[in-house]
């Protein structure tokens, strides 16, 4: 049942199923980025699994033409096995991605893995251009790394961030997380940077949108984002309005630990899956 209602927020289980929707998504002018599910890997054996599944997506994606990019989390890599262990898979994705000129970007985990994220984004950056990277907002080290990342001219996802963090290492109140974000974009912006604003937050949307009035040149850096399955009206009114506009795909059978973060963060969404289980 759990399942049924997943399929809101995830497009599929294989990449076939999954490019149903980009290319659906596409028609409302909406990119995507896709995002084979999976995450803290325990085996050499998952991770070549998982290789071989980006694989098979960056051949699929490079007969498309609809200019997808995809999202990897360092964990499904086999981060926990060993940061260098983990690079070269990394490498080994890029490697295969580069001359389709697909665009990787790495996702951002809990805060445990941070630096390790950052570290390996920095040791890839300068041999793969086509490599970037998310910082979220309630992070009180964010506003660094966005200062580094400006300095590198490192192409960055901004998110809020969805994982449970102690007071000790994240912003807890929503204001103050706001008011990061948006320091954030605003120097990342300033200093030339791609930007990817990742929210369905109208405060933040309505802002960028100000921003972009102000300073119309910035729009050829920033490009709005959202979850497959979130806000899709929206999403296609900031397309047809002419801001770029992409949605993040997630598709496969590991479904659980993203849908399970989807839940907890909003109200509405647990609505919608008690809704979904009576009415089934
Ligand atoms: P939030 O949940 O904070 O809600 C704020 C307000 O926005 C709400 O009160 C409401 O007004 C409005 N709103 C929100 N959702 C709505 C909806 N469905 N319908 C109508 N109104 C709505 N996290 C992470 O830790 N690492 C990562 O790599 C990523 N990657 C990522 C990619 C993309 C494309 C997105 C959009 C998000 C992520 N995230 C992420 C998740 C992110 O950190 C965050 O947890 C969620 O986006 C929720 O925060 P929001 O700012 O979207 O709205």
């Amino acid at each position: 049942m759990l399942e049924f209602v997943a399929k809101r927020f995830v497009a599929g289980q294989n990449a076939d199923q999954a490019l149903i929707n980009v290319a659906s998504l596409y028609e409302d002018s909406i990119l995507s980025t896709l995002d084979v599910l999976g995450e803290n890997v325990s085996s050499e054996g998952d991770v070549a699994q998982a290789i071989s599944e980006y694989r098979n997506l960056f051949e699929k994606i490079s007969n498309t033409g609809f200019q997808s990019s995809v999202s990897i989390k360092l964990t499904q890599l086999g981060l926990d096995l060993g940061q260098e262990f983990c690079q070269s898979k990394l490498r080994e994705i890029l490697e295969m991605a580069a001359p389709k000129n697909i665009f990787v970007r790495i996702d951002m985990e809990s805060s445990e893995y941070t630096q390790r994220t950052i570290d390996i984004f920095l040791s890839l950056r300068s041999e793969f251009p086509l490599l970037g990277i998310v910082l979220q907002a309630y992070l009180h080290r964010s506003l660094k790394d966005a200062q580094l990342m400006a300095s590198l001219n490192a192409p960055v996802r901004v998110c809020k961030g969805a994982y449970k963090e102690p007071s000790s290492v994240a912003l807890q109140n929503m204001e103050d997380i706001r008011s990061q974000y948006k320091k954030m974009v605003e120097l990342l912006l300033v200093s030339g940077t791609q930007v990817a604003l990742a929210t369905h937050d109208d405060e933040l949307i309505e802002w960028a949108k100000s921003l972009l009035k102000r300073e119309p040149l910035w729009a050829q850096q920033l490009e709005f984002q959202m979850l497959y399955g979130l806000r899709r009206q929206k999403a296609k009114e900031l397309a047809r309005m002419g801001y770029r506009m992409r949605a993040y795909v997630p598709y496969g059978k590991s479904w659980f630990p993203y849908f399970y973060r989807r839940l907890r963060e909003r109200k509405e969404n647990i609505l919608f899956v008690l809704k979904g289980m009576v009415q089934d």
